[in-house]
Formats: structure tokens, C-alpha cells, sequence
């Protein structure tokens, strides 16, 4: 129930206690319904859940699913809980396409039972693979070449035919790279390990790494560096939330990008982060790594179109801004 007295939608948050999750969860809780957060913190943090309820356990506990369903009245699924190392993937595919592929089945299986039919889910740029065209847009083809980006794609392929089969409607998101933290400073990214760049700068510039790595510097790039499309973190959740009122409206679901059209290089990062935080950040040159294209840069026509979604922090030094305020403040991260 809300402070005005009216009955609020319980939205299931699959992963919650983690970095886009926990950023999900205080906007669905700012725009008026009450978060459930499922997450078995293999990742994620306790402290990063001060929004809703919490539940520490797995998607792929079908018993305690049912449970969940039974005593709350869930609206709707908001499924971000996976493993995301793509280096781990191709060392130990087996725990990805379990977690990934068949816990997430589960889910859907007692969401099917329990006739919830409202699914969103946090598909990757890493399905298409290769770029063939720049900026990639939804039509692009998907042939993803490590086994984090197939898990990926087999659930959006398993949620179309849910679709067909079923009626399970859904949205799935295809990110390019997250990154920043809530403006309030509250939560933020807490990685372990940690192997995305904006945070990685940022414990360089705390002292906390001698150098950061610049893996190559001789791509066909305006300086060399690798390109990649960073979106900010609550610009992801607004996404969410357009995407949620979307199926609760009774709209037909789709994929989307979300990425903010301009890409940024290695070293534009690094500069920013130098500006913004006032402190030298040490790079070094390595050699390239396996597996990375010179730019990957999305399209986000779609999403602006048919959401109707209005990304607030484009700006480079203004994402900065935001990650270095939680970093800035919690230096050590997350202590739970
Ligand atoms: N971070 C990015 O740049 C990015 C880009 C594209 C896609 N994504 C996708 O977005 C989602 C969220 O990413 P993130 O960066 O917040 O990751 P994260 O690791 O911070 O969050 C994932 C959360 O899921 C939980 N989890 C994992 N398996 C679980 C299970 N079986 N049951 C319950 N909880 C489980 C973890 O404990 C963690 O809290 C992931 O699905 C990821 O693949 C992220």
C-alpha cells in the first residue's frame, strides 16, 4: 500500500541485488510500485537492496518460486539475474547455460503456472556478435561468438516461442555497456571481479590499481582505442520502467536496443575520468584481447520511437560524474 492509500504492483526483480538491478529497483520504487527482489547473492549485494522486499534464493528453486507467487501478487517479471563474464563463459560454458539458459527456464515455467505473463528481460549487444554495420540496430544479425552472448540469445529465442505458445509476453533489452551509478549516491557498481572499464578507471584513480590497461591502441579508431556505447544506469531502468507500463497496457512486446548512439573511445574514458575526478589515472598500453571489435556502437532509434524513451545522461563526463560520487564515497565498495 502507498503512502496515498492505494495498492501498489508488485514487480518481481530477478537479480535485484545487483548493479542494474538495485538501480531498478529505487526507480520502480520512485514511480510508484513495490519491487520484489529474488537474488541468491552469488553476485550481488545485501546492502544494495533498500528498496521492497527481499528474498535471498536461487530463479532456479522452482518450490521457492511458487512460494513467491503465492504470497505476493506479482505483476509483472523483471529477469537481470545471470553470469556475465564472457571470458568465464568460454572456460566453464556448462555453469552459463545452466544458470543462464535452464535456471531462467524454471522461472518461466512457474510464471506459466501461476499465470504471470509479463516478462523483461536483460538480453545483451553480445547477441549479435561481429558487427556487420555501425551503429547496430535490432534487424542486425545475431550470431554471437562466445557462450555468454548464445545464452543470451537462446532465452530471447525461448521467449518467442513462450510467446507463440504461451501468450508470456516480454521485452528484451539488448544493452550495450552500462555504466555510472544512482545520481543520489545511495547504490552504485560493485563488480567481483571487477572487468568493466568505468569502475576500473576509478580504482586506478583511488590508488587502488597501479595502471589502468588499454588493450591496443592501434585499431582504425580516431585514436587507436576500442569504441564502445556506454548507457547509463538509470537511463537502463527508465527503459524498464517504459517497457513495463507497456505490457501492463496490453502492447505487444519486441526487442530493443538500449545504447546511446555515440560512442566513446578507451582513452576519451580515461580523459574524462581524469577531468572529472582532478587525479593523474596511469594508463598503459597493452596487447589487444582476443574477441574485440574496434567499435561496437548501437542503435536506439526503436526504443526512442515505440518507448518513447528520453536517455538523460548522454554526456560522457556527466556518467562519470555519477559512478565517481559512489566510488568517491565507497571507496571499498559495498561491505554486504
Ligand atoms: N553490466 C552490463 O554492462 C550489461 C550489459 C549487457 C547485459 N547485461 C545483463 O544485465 C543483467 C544485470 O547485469 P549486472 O551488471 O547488474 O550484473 P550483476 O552481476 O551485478 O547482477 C546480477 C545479479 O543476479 C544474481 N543472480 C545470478 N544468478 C542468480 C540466480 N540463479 N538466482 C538469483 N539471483 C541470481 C547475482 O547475485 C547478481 O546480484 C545481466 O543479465 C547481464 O547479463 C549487463
Amino acid at each position: 500500500m502507498s503512502a496515498e492509500g492505494f495498492e501498489m504492483k508488485n514487480i518481481l526483480v530477478v537479480g535485484g541485488a545487483g548493479y542494474i538491478g538495485s538501480h531498478m529497483c529505487k526507480y520502480l520504487a520512485k514511480n510508484g510500485y513495490h519491487p520484489i527482489v529474488l537474488d541468491n547473492l552469488v553476485y550481488g549485494h545485501r546492502e544494495a537492496v533498500k528498496w521492497g522486499h527481499f528474498i535471498e534464493g536461487s530463479m532456479d528453486d522452482s518450490e521457492l518460486l511458487r512460494q513467491v507467487f503465492s504470497e505476493h501478487e506479482i505483476s509483472a517479471v523483471m529477469h537481470f539475474a545471470a553470469f556475465c563474464y564472457v571470458g568465464e563463459s568460454v572456460e566453464k560454458p556448462l555453469r552459463y547455460y545452466q544458470n543462464n539458459v535452464a535456471a531462467t527456464i524454471k522461472l518461466l515455467e512457474v510464471m506459466l503456472e501461476k499465470n504471470v505473463s509479463n516478462f523483461i528481460f536483460s538480453s545483451s549487444c553480445a547477441t549479435y556478435g561481429e558487427p556487420f554495420e555501425i551503429p547496430m540496430t535490432e534487424s542486425h544479425p545475431q550470431h554471437p561468438i562466445n557462450p555468454y552472448g548464445r545464452t543470451k540469445l537462446m532465452v530471447e529465442q525461448v521467449l518467442d516461442d513462450f510467446e507463440a505458445a504461451y501468450g508470456l509476453r516480454s521485452v528484451c533489452l539488448r544493452y550495450f555497456n552500462a555504466a555510472g551509478a544512482d545520481p543520489d549516491g545511495e547504490i552504485g557498481e560493485d563488480h567481483r571481479p571487477e572487468t568493466h572499464l568505468f569502475p576500473l578507471v576509478l580504482q586506478t584513480a583511488l590508488g587502488q590499481r597501479d595502471v589502468i590497461q588499454i588493450f591496443g591502441d592501434d585499431y582504425p579508431t580516431k585514436d587507436g582505442t576500442c569504441i564502445r556505447d556506454y548507457i547509463h544506469v538509470n537511463d537502463l531502468a527508465q527503459a524498464h520502467l517504459l517497457a513495463l507500463e507497456r505490457l501492463l497496457n496490453g502492447l505487444p512486446g519486441g526487442k530493443y536496443n538500449l545504447g546511446n548512439g555515440d560512442g566513446y573511445s578507451v582513452r576519451e574514458v580515461i580523459e574524462a575520468a581524469r577531468n572529472v575526478t582532478g587525479k593523474e589515472i596511469p594508463s598503459k598500453v597493452c596487447d589487444r584481447r582476443a574477441g574485440d571489435p574496434a567499435v561496437l556502437v548501437g542503435s536506439s532509434e526503436k526504443a526512442i520511437a515505440e518507448l518513447g524513451w528520453k536517455p538523460q545522461f548522454s554526456e560522457l563526463h556527466a556518467i562519470i560524474k555519477t559512478a565517481w560520487r559512489w566510488h568517491g564515497d565507497h571507496p571499498d565498495g559495498y561491505q554486504s
